[in-house]
């Protein structure tokens, strides 16, 4: 594979493109191989221009209402701004409200397979991991399971709307029943919206936080520009936090606590929100042809895949083919494709892989191509 565009991707420095060797088509991490709109390369370029590299804060100062005007305009999501907080990742965010509103050994639930730091920061909190797996028929939730699972000491759960890996966009029913469970509980939910803006199919965006008031004031709603507009260096999230007592808590750390992102990743992300509708709209047609392009290719072979409502992750089945037992570790030694593991988002998805399909279409034949061989 030559031309300019495969010399940009193998020239950055992102991990997608410098952790494998060169005869290896990177698909795992969730980068996109598009350029972001052009608006936040102005930005970027004239504070290089100007070497504006000092106490900078203006950009930051706007993050959140640039974040509130975009959830309105995109999503019809109404927050007040004083309800949202800074943070410099998605992760951050879900890590630091988690471990504020809970204690050494309460449960945490999660759905898998479910964007694999969920599981970590948990553990790694030293908070009791609750796992509910998502129906692999239609990857809804099991309510039943899920209001048997939780026990006295379960404080939160973890929701991804849409959800990575699966693509699935969780339904107003599925939300309802969803929100009785949490309140019959008294559960902080915290739900990662990170994949909001990517929906592929005919569905909208049903905010949690819009369902209800009832919802509404014990959801924590987290957004980022790093997926929609290929931003995840510029560390930055805002997220709404409906329930009072977090906030309240929230307010009683010293200013410096919970960190800040740089004025590099703010004005990216304020630009972003800002002018990068028309790019979201024009990658987001480029994103249903590859879609499409997976979906049929698959089709018509033994690997199995749901068609992604939303992301531009396919979540592959291998169950039926050779290489079930770990398909993305035969995939990278045979056919030179890097996947992401299905184990790592859940135990019961070893015969999973997912493969991230926002690239160029020349790079994408090549790696479907292989990967049909392969099997
Ligand atoms: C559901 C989900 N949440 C969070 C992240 C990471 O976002 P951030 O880099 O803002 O922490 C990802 C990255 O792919 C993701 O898929």
């Amino acid at each position: 594979m030559d031309g300019k565009e495969f010399s940009r991707l193998r020239s950055i420095k992102g991990m997608k493109w410098t952790k494998y060797p060169s005869d290896i088509l990177p698909a795992f991490v969730a980068d996109m191989d598009f350029e972001p709109p052009e608006e936040v390369s102005e930005v970027i370029e004239e504070m290089v221009r100007l070497r504006d590299f000092g106490y900078r804060f203006v950009d930051i100062d706007r993050l959140i209402p640039a974040w509130v005007n975009w959830q309105k305009t995109q999503h019809g999501l109404e927050v007040p701004e004083g309800y949202c907080k800074i943070f410099t990742s998605s992760i951050h965010a879900l890590e630091a409200l988690m471990v504020l509103h809970t204690q050494p050994d309460d449960g945490v639930v999660l759905f898998s397979p479910v964007y694999h730091p969920f599981a970590t920061a948990i553990e790694q909190a030293g908070r009791r991991l609750v796992d509910v797996p998502l129906r692999e028929s239609d990857w809804t939730i099991d309510m039943d399971r899920f209001r048997d699972s939780i026990d006295e000491k379960t404080r939160v759960v973890l929701f991804c709307q849409p959800h990575n890996p699966t693509g699935h966009v969780f339904s107003k029913a599925e939300i309802h029943d969803f929100a009785e469970i949490a309140d019959e509980k008294d559960l902080l939910v915290i739900s990662d919206e990170i994949w909001s803006d990517l929906i592929l199919g005919n569905k909208s965006h049903l905010p949690l936080a819009d369902y209800g008031t009832g919802l509404r004031e014990r959801t924590v709603t987290i957004g980022s520009a790093s997926k929609t507009f290929n931003l995840a260096g510029a560390r930055c999230s805002v997220a709404h936090v409906g329930h009072l007592p977090t906030i309240e808590k929230i307010d009683l750390f010293p200013e410096h606590f919970l960190g800040q992102p740089s004025s590099f990743g703010a004005a990216a992300t304020v630009a972003a929100w800002t002018y990068g509708k028309p790019w979201l709209e024009e990658t987001k047609e480029k994103l249903r042809l590859n879609r499409s392009y997976v979906y049929d290719k698959f089709k018509s072979s033994d690997v199995r895949m749901h068609k992604p409502e939303a992301t531009y992750l396919a979540w592959l089945d291998f169950s039926q083919t050779e290489i079930f037992e770990n398909p993305a570790k035969h995939l990278l030694k045979e056919a030179k494709v890097a996947l992401e593991p299905g184990s790592k988002f859940g135990a019961q998805s070893g015969s999973f892989a997912r493969l991230n399909f926002a690239t160029e279409t020349e790079i994408l034949e090549e790696i479907i191509e292989r990967i049909l061989k392969a099997i």
